[in-house]
């Protein structure tokens, strides 16, 4: 696995290509597990609390016991960012219900499945925040429990194929007639300097980016709103933004063809984005949590 030093295994600390599942899991048969993505900016686990929080949530959610405690999994996501060094790289960590005879029911006494690696960040160039992406509308076609951070994304893997296969980059869903999401970001519009993004609930997933956001909006008096998003909003929107903790906040100036405002990226995204990096600089440094 390029880029993947060390893999974490149900207690062992592996070479990637040494740690090995069997195919009796419920993660492989089922899809029946949940997963986080953890940014790591010099050396520091970025909003730690809020990613564990929502695996806490998650494993809740699916009736699944968490394994390890906070510090269990702060030990786990260090050891294996320190084998990467001080670049910006992502955690991605999964629990599974584990091994056992295939049966929908959950199995009794199953040990849960535990992996974690570390990868190094590959962010949009800088030409592509610069530019801003393309994005096409399409149906959120995936279940009622999208706050569940659940490995089983085969619907949203469709939905970014189906994207790229326009020659986009994300997705931006709709159900009945409202965004959502994007198949693995959050959305923001601005209209008149307002910025919106849905709220949470069932459909959407909780990002952490997306809460950094309004949380930077509210500390600097930045006008915004969580609110909903109706299609023909999105379509007469000034700016459109997608968030994610790898993808940070990437501005969209095409939908379906047409462009977004004046097909440039906006200046409220260019002043959250300054924000934003501010906010991770000062990380880096230890001086915010
Ligand atoms: N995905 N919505 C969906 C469906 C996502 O998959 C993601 C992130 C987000 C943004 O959440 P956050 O800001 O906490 O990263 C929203 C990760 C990065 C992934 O699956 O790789």
């Amino acid at each position: 696995m390029k880029g993947i030093r060390l893999a974490y295994l149900n207690g062992q600390y592996l070479a990637p290509d040494a740690a090995h599942v069997s195919v009796f899991d419920r993660g492989f048969v089922f899809g029946d597990g949940v997963y986080e993505v953890i940014p790591v900016f010099g050396g520091r686990l970025f909003r730690i609390g809020q990613h564990l929080a929502r695996l806490d949530a998650s494993c809740a959610a699916i009736r699944l016991r968490n394994p390890h405690d906070g510090g269990g999994w702060q030990a786990i996501c260090t050891r294996l960012a320190e084998s990467l060094g001080p670049t910006d790289q992502s955690i991605y960590l999964q629990i599974t219900r584990g091994v056992a005879p295939r049966d929908h029911a959950f199995p009794p006494d199953a040990t849960p499945t535990v992996f974690a690696y570390a990868q190094q960040i590959s962010y949009p160039s800088p030409k592509l925040v610069a530019d801003g992406v393309a994005a096409v509308t399409c149906s959120d076609i995936r279940w009622q429990r999208c706050d569940i951070k659940a490995i089983a994304l085969l619907a949203n893997a469709l939905l970014r194929q189906e994207a790229i296969d326009q020659g986009a980059a994300e997705a931006i869903l709709l159900r009945d007639g409202c965004v959502t999401e994007g198949a693995a970001s959050n959305i923001f519009i601005i209209k008149e300097g307002l910025i919106i993004t849905p709220p949470k609930g069932p459909y959407i997933l909780p990002g952490v980016t997306r809460d950094l956001l309004l949380e930077l909006a509210r500390s600097h008096g930045v006008p915004c709103a969580e609110a909903t998003i109706h299609e023909s909003d999105l379509f007469g929107a000034d700016e459109v933004w997608l968030t994610s903790s790898t993808r940070e906040i990437l501005p969209v100036t095409r939908l379906n063809g047409k462009l977004i405002g004046d097909g440039r990226p906006g200046p409220v995204h260019a002043r959250m984005f300054a924000l934003y990096r501010e906010y991770k600089q000062a990380f880096c440094e230890g001086r915010v949590e």
